[in-house]
């Protein structure tokens, strides 16, 4: 077994301490997760017309994400190929032209360079400046408005890196015609940004802990859905593992729920129904993680890209989705409840937050970390089924499967040496996990 392979025990289920804080992990992880896996840029709907950009990260990268004259979607580094500097400074905008402001170069919407002051006087005419665009992303695509970007030219299609997780994303995707609101919300916390990532890929268990306060006070509401959020054995759904270290918990709706609850209308109609199935009618909402970063909550509708600045810190970037039929007043209630929810002054992530931290922290000192982490609940009693109704799955919602499944396919991405390596190694679960 490669290095990481040996910091990840999937037959105990135990997960050493240093991948959180360890520079020289880090210093891996952005060539071989960030340089490699397909990352979410943004929304379709952030970027409508000609000439529109949003400024995103690919891992510690700045990345322009723009439609060009032609109506295609691209993305190319943020940074100018004459001494590197940024050229574009806004996080969104309309332009025609990225002018780097250092020393005048200029770029059109495909990357290309098309201007250079004293290109002829100074430069004498030698500049071949077809060979000096701003250095592009290798493949950018969408699925079902979500456009990602992957810098390996090698990366299997996006369809087939998020294969069966599409059924999952769609708990969300098929809820209407979702759009982004204006406004991306970003914060900062002292943690890796794996725990926050394994949190999102499956931890149901710390609800009933962390957030019992939080669903004491009441919250979340609104969203006609009342389950007992707070004791253990209540709890009904399933847990999703996939290839390449996605993974999600989805609750089953509760008996009591209030169909007639404005924030459920989406759940009356007809189209949506259709869309989901009779199975997927069913969920109350899922957590997921598509690996690496993106947090994804199909209750409130959020994404959140958990971007990497430092083992020790992360920068949350914070989008929220609505149905742009439905009616104002139902808009504004679900930005309402999302925002109590999560983002920096949601009442659940200043909860999560808080325990990333202190994981983080803990993590770095010499003596903890003989002491590995525990990832082993459920684990002997996954039965995986197969059962026609989704892709494979458990039915149960409290274990670690999906972490420790991420932490697996994490390990894998960090000593394979090539994608043909991973593609080889990443099946379906069966059997009993
Ligand atoms: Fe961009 Fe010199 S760094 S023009
Ligand atoms: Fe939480």
């Amino acid at each position: 077994p490669g290095r990481y392979s040996q910091l990840v025990d999937t037959q105990k289920g135990l997960v050493r301490r240093e991948i959180f804080v360890d520079e020289e992990v880090f210093r891996d992880e952005l060539r071989q997760i960030f340089g490699r896996c397909w990352l979410y840029l943004a929304h379709e709907s952030q970027v409508p017309a000609k000439g529109d950009y949003v400024n995103v990260f690919m891992g510690t990268e700045s990345v322009l994400v723009c439609m060009g004259r032609d109506g295609k979607i691209r993305a190319f580094l943020n940074s100018c190929r004459h001494r590197g500097n940024r050229v574009c400074r806004a996080d969104r905008g309309n332009a025609s032209t990225f002018v780097c402001p250092y020393h005048g170069w200029s770029y059109d919407l495909a990357g290309k360079l098309v201007g250079v002051p004293g290109a002829k006087e100074l430069y004498h005419g030698d500049l071949d400046r077809s060979q000096w665009g701003l250095a592009p992303v290798a493949q950018v695509a969408s699925y079902k408005g979500l456009i990602f970007g992957t810098f390996d030219p090698e990366a299997p299609p996006l369809e087939e890196y998020l294969g069966d997780m599409r059924w999952g994303l769609d708990l969300l995707l098929d809820q209407g015609d979702l759009v982004a609101v204006p406004g991306t919300i970003r914060w900062s916390m002292a943690c890796n940004w794996k725990l926050a990532a394994d949190n999102g890929a499956g931890d149901t268990y710390h609800a009933l802990w962390t957030h019992r306060s939080a669903v004491l006070a009441g919250h979340p509401e609104g969203d006609g859905v009342t389950n007992d959020e707070l004791a253990i054995g209540k709890h009904r759904g399933f847990t999703m593992v996939t290839g390449y270290g996605h993974g999600y918990n989805a609750d089953w709706l509760a008996e009591n729920v209030d169909m007639g609850s404005p924030l459920a209308a989406w759940r009356r109609n007809p189209d949506v129904q259709r869309k989901l199935g009779p199975f997927r009618q069913n969920v109350h909402r899922a957590n997921q993680n598509v690996f690496p970063n993106l947090f994804v909550n199909t209750g409130s509708r959020d994404l959140m890209v958990r971007n990497p600045i430092s083992p020790t810190k992360t920068e949350t970037w914070r989008t929220i989705l609505v149905d742009k039929n439905a009616d104002p007043e139902i808009q504004r209630m679900q930005i309402r409840a999302s925002n109590r929810h999560f983002g920096p002054g949601g009442m659940f992530e200043q909860d999560d937050g808080e325990n990333f931290e202190q994981c983080t922290s803990a993590a770095s000192g010499a003596f903890s970390q003989a002491y590995p982490l525990h990832y082993g609940m459920g684990l002997g009693h996954g039965q995986v089924v197969n059962d026609g109704n989704s892709p494979p799955r458990i039915d149960s919602v409290m274990n670690e499967h999906a972490q420790l499944w991420m932490y697996r396919a994490w390990a894998e991405f960090m000593d394979a040496p090539s994608w043909k390596h991973l593609r080889q190694e990443h099946s379906r679960p069966e059997g009993v996990l």
